[in-house]
């Protein structure tokens, strides 16, 4: 079948060891004859959302050499073998584990253990499909499984934001990024972001930042809370930017793991709460969809491409030419 994988790792240059061409179906683990929660089933892809993760994989950060090659991809919706239209979670957590798939110590994300969503096909446990709801195209339910249920759990669950609080969004043009912007206006926060480029502090105005500045720049007033996920190079102005006891949820480090600044004395002398947030639970991705449903707010799409054309989209999110998501189409 028709697939976008990694065929080998280049730290330097990830869309060296990136092949678009042909992969044998996936095949459906064991458990597929049953029929509970560790059954398999597969999907017929028809749109698939390319994140960070999927570069990082080509870089050899968090995908192992035995387990090359690997179709890329975390995110897709698509058809289930019952003809229902269908969202799929990415996090596949062990049969065995009940409760917050999150937390599974031996969870993956598609493309890590299991191959990936850029193909004609995928196979995934049924517990991780969500129905789509009319409402939302296929191209706009890709979106949502990895960078927006991200978004969602960081400012929901794990931040425990409420309508009326405030919230600064560093590098407002990732895909997390404008994830948080949209779902925070749309939620009732006061919304501030940062991004290091004029043109997208001004889409993030457009997307519902009530302001936007330079990255690193003064607020007019602390936050209750700031979404992380740009790392090292926004680390010191997150802290700096809450107010006494406000919350830094983080989520990633796109620009390195060892801020020059940790700013410890900041965190305890003013009761500042640091929060890990890891993409979110089935449960949360049908919540998020209910959410646009609702609202009638939807993922910003920055381009959609034919999955054939999947490498210039890899490049453009290499080039950090992005503002908002990326979806490859079938
Ligand atoms: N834990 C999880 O479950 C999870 C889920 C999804 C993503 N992530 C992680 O979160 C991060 C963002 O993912 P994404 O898909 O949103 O990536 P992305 O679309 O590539 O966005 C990254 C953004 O970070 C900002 N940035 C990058 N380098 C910067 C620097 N040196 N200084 C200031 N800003 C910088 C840029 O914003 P501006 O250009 O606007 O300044 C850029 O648009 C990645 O590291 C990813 O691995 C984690």
């Amino acid at each position: 079948m028709f697939a976008v994988y990694a065929e080998s790792f280049s730290p330097d240059d990830p869309l060296n060891g990136l092949v678009v061409g042909e992969r044998p179906e996936p095949e459906v683990p064991d458990a597929s004859t049953g029929s509970g929660r560790g059954a398999w089933t597969t999907v017929q892809v028809k749109a698939a959302a390319l994140n960070h993760h999927d570069l990082w994989s080509l870089r050899g950060v968090g995908l192992r050499e035995e387990a090359l090659p690997m179709i890329l991809g975390c995110d897709a919706s698509g058809i289930d073998e019952d003809g229902n239209e269908v969202l799929i979670h990415a996090v596949i957590s062990d049969p065995s584990w009940r409760g917050d798939e999150t937390e599974d110590p031996r969870r993956s994300l598609l493309s890590e253990r299991y191959q990936g969503t850029f193909a004609d096909k995928v196979a995934v446990p049924r517990a991780n499909l969500v129905p789509k709801p009319a409402s939302l195209s296929f191209e706009e339910a890709s979106c949502l499984p990895t960078s927006w249920l991200t978004a969602y759990r960081m400012l929901y669950v794990q931040g425990g934001l409420r309508p009326g609080q405030s919230v600064l969004v560093q590098g407002a043009g990732g895909g997390v990024a404008t994830a948080l912007i949209t779902l925070a206006r749309a939620g009732g926060l006061q919304v501030f972001a940062t991004s290091r480029d004029e043109a997208k502090r001004a889409r993030a105005l457009e997307i519902g930042a009530h302001a936007a500045y330079e990255t690193g720049a003064r607020l007019p007033e602390r936050v209750d809370a700031v979404m992380e996920t740009v790392g090292a190079a926004t680390w010191t102005h997150s802290l700096r930017s809450l107010r006494p006891g406000g919350t830094v949820v983080i989520s990633g480090a796109t620009s390195g793991p060892n801020p020059d600044n940790t700013e410890l004395n900041r965190i305890f002398f003013l009761q500042l709460r640091v929060i890990g947030s890891t993409m979110g639970t089935s449960r949360e991705l049908g919540q998020l969809v209910s959410f646009l449903d609702a609202t009638g707010t939807r993922p910003l799409i920055d381009r959609t491409l034919p999955m054939a054309e999947a490498r210039e989209g890899f490049a453009a999110m290499n080039d950090g030419d992005v503002f908002g998501k990326i979806v490859f189409t079938r």
